[in-house]
């Protein structure tokens, strides 16, 4: 490995300096700083009060795999199975195989992986009797153009690491174990920048070149906790996802002058700042109009219409870009996993997704094809397993 080198050449290093300069030399290889461990060896703490992977900051890589229990998955086969995966998640996001690990070795770079588990309505069916209303599809949008093989499901799992080869590891291992539960009903890879290509704290870029996740409540706030985190019941300490594969026509988009993009979200392209201020993190003005009376910020705009008056009406965004290699003569496949938490899915997220189906002129190169609604269970203690206050 790089660590073995660099230490086998620091140790052939300490040899030759000792060969020739004596005492000194010593002295000032020796005093040479250490290098820093290597990124991937960074973990993210398992155990909690919240599931990790939500108000972790997002890591390169996420794969979302949802699955359909079997039959005969009942209540005590759903508590063994979350045992099992819950074991899982902490021992490979600690950097430790998974119990019968076949590639032990793949484990070592845990790389920020973090697990996070959602249950559909049937899970929560089979646990406890009766699943919540919000939980289940959406209601129908007049933009969507679902398909089903790439919609719902009973579990969702999310894995997400700073390197591919960690998350394909623990997707794996995780998959073996749920075997006899459980088959794959869809799956789903997504990318953001490489770790280290941009500054901490850049926010992100979607495949259409937009700044994509700038007005985002704040992990670690009490703005965010309000927003993300369930107070209800079973949910308490939790929060529910929706996963939207929304595809996005490069092609199309490619015909669109730069100033038409800028106004079909609000906001410039260079560095995401609204079209009536400078700077990313400016706050837009709805009321500024142009000379001739039009508003700066057009009333199709996607930011116009994704924003609410009712502070309630708010969401955490937390999405992936998806680039599938096209086939025939279209050159992109491409598009966002567009993955949004918040407590209450009725009151936050459906009246946002209702505005934008009425009016965004975002809608023009962007159409949701997938789309699955779960609820994300709170973390747990060590000792615990996630899904508990449902099944314990
Ligand atoms: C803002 C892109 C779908 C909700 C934005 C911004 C961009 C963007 C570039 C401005 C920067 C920012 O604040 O993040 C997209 C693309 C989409 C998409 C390309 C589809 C492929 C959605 C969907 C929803 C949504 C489905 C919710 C139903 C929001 C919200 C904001 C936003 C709430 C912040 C609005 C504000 O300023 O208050 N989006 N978006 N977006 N988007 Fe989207």
């Amino acid at each position: 490995t790089r660590r073995q080198f660099l230490l086998g050449g620091a140790v052939a290093g300490v040899g030759a300096a000792a060969a020739v300069g004596g005492d000194a030399a010593l002295r000032a290889v020796a005093a040479e700083p250490a290098p820093a461990p290597p990124h991937g060896e960074g973990t993210v703490p398992f155990f909690g009060p919240h599931q990790a992977g939500i108000a972790t900051d997002a890591q390169a890589h996420g794969l979302f795999v949802a699955l359909d229990l079997l039959d005969g998955t009942d209540r005590p086969a759903l508590t063994r199975m979350m045992r099992i995966l819950t074991d899982d998640a902490a021992r490979l996001t600690q950097g430790e195989p998974a119990l019968a690990d076949s590639e032990p070795e793949l484990a070592a770079a845990p790389a920020h992986l973090t697990v996070t588990f959602g249950v559909g309505p049937r899970f929560v069916d089979r646990a406890r009797g009766r699943a919540p209303d919000w939980l289940g599809p959406l209601p129908a949008f007049g933009v969507d153009r679902l398909r089903p093989e790439l919609s719902d499901g009973d579990l969702l799992l999310q894995i997400a690491a700073d390197d591919p080869l960690t998350v394909a590891h623990a997707a794996r291992m995780l998959l073996k174990d749920t075997r006899s539960f459980a088959t794959v009903r869809w799956s789903q890879q997504g990318f953001r920048r490489a770790h280290g290509t941009v500054r901490p704290g850049t926010t992100m870029r979607n495949l259409f070149g937009q700044v994509d996740g700038t007005v985002n409540p704040v992990p670690g706030t009490p703005d965010f906790d309000e927003v993300v985190w369930s107070t209800r019941d079973w949910l308490a300490g939790g929060t529910s996802v929706v996963v939207r594969r929304i595809g996005m026509d490069l092609d199309r988009w490619d015909r669109l002058d730069r100033s038409g993009r800028e106004q079909s979200v609000g906001r410039y392209l260079s560095n995401g700042a609204p079209l009536t201020g400078t700077r990313e993190h400016d706050e837009p003005d709805f009321a500024a109009t142009t000379e001739i009376g039009f508003p700066v910020i057009p009333e199709f705009s996607h930011v116009r219409r994704a924003r609410s008056e009712d502070p309630a009406e708010r969401i955490f965004r937390r999405s992936y870009n998806y680039d599938d290699r096209p086939v025939g003569d279209g050159i992109s496949l491409s598009g966002l996993i567009f993955v949004s938490y918040q407590a209450d899915v009725d009151r936050q997220f459906v009246p946002i997704q209702r505005r934008l189906d009425r009016l965004d002129l975002l809608n023009e190169w962007t159409v949701p094809v997938g789309s699955a609604v779960f609820a994300v269970p709170p973390g747990c203690a060590e000792g615990g397993f996630v899904g508990e206050t449902l099944l314990a």
